[in-house]
């Protein structure tokens, strides 16, 4: 305890590109900040290198993920553990930052793990379609494991964020504001601004439809259309996100499109589009 108030524990559930530069960022304030126990736990889905060498124990010895983030240190307070429930022990902050297919089955290995009172994040960007409908994935996290999950949204090129350039990120929470400010003060340093909003639902749905809109600026670039329509394929396509997110749950509310979540991550996906669509052109022509 510390002033009276619990020190917290992080642990990192993915070690892929986002979870990699999320640890790097999360490492450089809990090695700074005395409310937070420097060492973060980051779990790795182990992996076997071309070499033959584990991933986890290249990440350990090299401070490096060589696979998913070559080329940048991640801060020595990181340790790469491949075993899911040692990764975890004693955390009471979990980010969760795995690709969301996997999100269901981590879950139900970590029911009964946690320590109580344990509060979590997800930075992971889709939705579960189930059956019954969709589920967003920080509803998935809570209501498998028990717990209050936040999420954190935004214009994030992982690559980016690796390199300090300058971005913002928007955490949507639900009731619980002190809580939310904590895990800005986490992720918060001077090239990673990060903004707080009351909706949930609507910051986590932008991550998710923004990705559809996306797809449809791809198309316009392949139809070699102008920049005019592509912006009107963007505003459109951010009045519908804004649309359906509405239908989904009418408590969402207008001003959470205009964060970092809404309208800046719309444009940088529409954006990287066209530079995956450049490189895969480039990539056919080489191969002719
Ligand atoms: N990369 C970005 O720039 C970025 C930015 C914002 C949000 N996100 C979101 O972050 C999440 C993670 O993306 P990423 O880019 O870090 O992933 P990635 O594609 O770089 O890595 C995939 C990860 O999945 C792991 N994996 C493979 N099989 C697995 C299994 N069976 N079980 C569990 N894990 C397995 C791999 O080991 C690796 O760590 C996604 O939801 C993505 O939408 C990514």
């Amino acid at each position: 305890m510390e002033n009276g108030h619990a020190k917290y524990r992080v642990a990192v559930i993915g070690s892929g590109n986002w979870g990699s530069v999320a640890s790097r960022l999360i490492a450089s304030n809990t090695a700074k900040l005395p409310s937070f126990y420097d060492e973060v736990r980051m779990w790795v889905f182990e992996e076997i290198l071309p070499t033959g060498r584990k991933l986890s124990e290249s990440i350990n010895e090299q401070n490096e993920n060589c696979k998913y983030l070559p080329g940048i240190k991640l801060g020595t307070n990181v340790i790469a553990d491949p075993d899911l429930e040692s990764a975890v022990k004693d955390a009471n902050m979990l980010v969760f930052v795995t690709p969301h297919q996997f999100v269901e089955g981590i879950c139900k290995k970590l029911v009964g793990k946690l320590t109580p009172g344990a509060e979590a994040i997800s930075l992971i960007k889709g939705m579960e379609v189930k059956m019954e409908g969709p589920c967003m994935i920080s509803k998935l996290i809570a209501d498998t494991l028990g717990i209050n999950c936040c999420v954190l949204m935004g214009a994030n090129i992982a690559n980016e964020i690796a390199v300090e350039e300058f971005s913002e990120a928007t955490i949507g929470y639900r009731k619980d504001k002190e809580v939310a400010n904590r895990w800005a003060k986490l992720f918060t340093t001077p090239y990673f601004l990060v903004s707080v909003a009351e909706d949930i639902e609507g910051v986590e749905l932008c991550g998710t439809l923004k990705n559809i809109v996306a797809i449809a600026a791809g198309l316009v670039d392949g139809l070699d259309m102008g920049n005019n329509t592509k912006a009107a394929i963007m505003r459109i396509g951010l009045r519908e996100m804004r649309a359906f997110s509405k239908l989904l749950f009418p408590s969402v509310r207008d001003n959470t499109f205009f964060e970092s979540c809404g309208v800046a991550d719309l444009i940088t996906t529409c954006r990287t589009y066209l530079h995956h669509c450049q490189l895969t052109i480039q990539q056919m022509d080489t191969e002719k």
